[in-house]
């Protein structure tokens, strides 16, 4: 299956900010490939309308075992010849006081949050050397630029992605491929579910713009990111002001 439209691949798709920009992609006219552990109704839906997988696949894949990130990378390869853009989101939102954290559960945020995105990288990248163009879009967190009391584990892997970030960007420039991060506030998904009401004012509060980020507004992050050429090795906090 071969074809003109764009090629781009999301990690952790079915739920969250996942989902958002998989449904903008498709919106924008693109070929979508994603993954995740599980399917819900939003990947089912898709899935029956598409059911040759000509505009969407998604394969169910644990984001920890690299040998499924992979080969989930070179499926959509040999199914759509290309890949033109990575958008790494699948993430782990690790939480409590260090001393009180498994060593089972650091294991669990780096693998995921941090060698997996590397893993998937790799994998997609080679495509996108080849035909000298891509575009490579990391979800790291506002936790990555400050402190927060509880998410040292899950800042250091989001802090990582930002490193890998600027030093990829200055790698594979002069081959045609972009390399950028976004560090989005808090969002509503299922991630920050068990926030309490005391805690989302508190943050509300904290946000200069009085109010948390939506998915759309990284969705039209990612969207500007993937749209230039001229933007590489970056991060943009997109968190209404909160760390600024
Ligand atoms: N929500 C926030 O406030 C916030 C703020 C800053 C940054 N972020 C970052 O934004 C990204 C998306 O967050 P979200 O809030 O949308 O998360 P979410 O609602 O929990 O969704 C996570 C997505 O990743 C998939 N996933 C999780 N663990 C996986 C694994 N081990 N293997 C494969 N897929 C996996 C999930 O599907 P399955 O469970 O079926 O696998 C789901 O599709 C993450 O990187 C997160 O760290 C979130």
């Amino acid at each position: 299956m071969s074809s003109d439209k764009r090629v781009v691949v999301i990690s952790g798709g079915s739920r969250g900010l996942g989902q958002a920009l998989v449904q903008d992609r498709l919106d924008a006219g693109d070929i979508v490939a994603t993954f995740s552990r599980s399917s819900n109704s939003f990947i089912e839906q898709l899935r029956e309308a598409d059911p040759n997988g000509e505009r969407f696949h998604w394969e169910a894949i644990e984001g920890t075992d690299f040998d499924g990130v992979r080969g989930f990378a070179m499926t959509v390869l040999r199914r759509y010849k290309r890949i033109d853009a990575l958008i790494n989101n699948a993430g782990v939102g690790i939480e409590g006081l260090l001393t009180m954290t498994s060593e089972r559960d650091i294991h669990q945020a780096l693998t995921l949050n941090l060698e997996s995105v590397i893993v998937l990288t790799r994998a997609c990248l080679k495509a996108m050397i080849a035909e000298r163009r891509g575009s490579i879009v990391n979800i790291s967190s506002v936790n990555a630029l400050r402190g927060h009391k509880g998410l040292a584990v899950y800042s250091a892997t989001k802090a990582a992605l930002l490193g890998f970030t600027r030093s990829l960007a200055s790698e594979v420039g002069p081959q045609g491929v972009t390399v950028n991060a976004i560090a989005p506030g808090f969002f509503e998904s299922d991630m920050v579910g068990h926030l309490t009401d005391a805690q989302r004012a508190r943050i509300i509060r904290r946000t200069p713009m009085r109010a948390m980020c939506t998915t759309q507004d990284i969705v039209d992050s990612v969207r500007f990111l993937l749209s230039t050429r001229a933007i590489t090795g970056q991060t943009l906090a997109v968190d209404g002001g909160f760390t600024c």
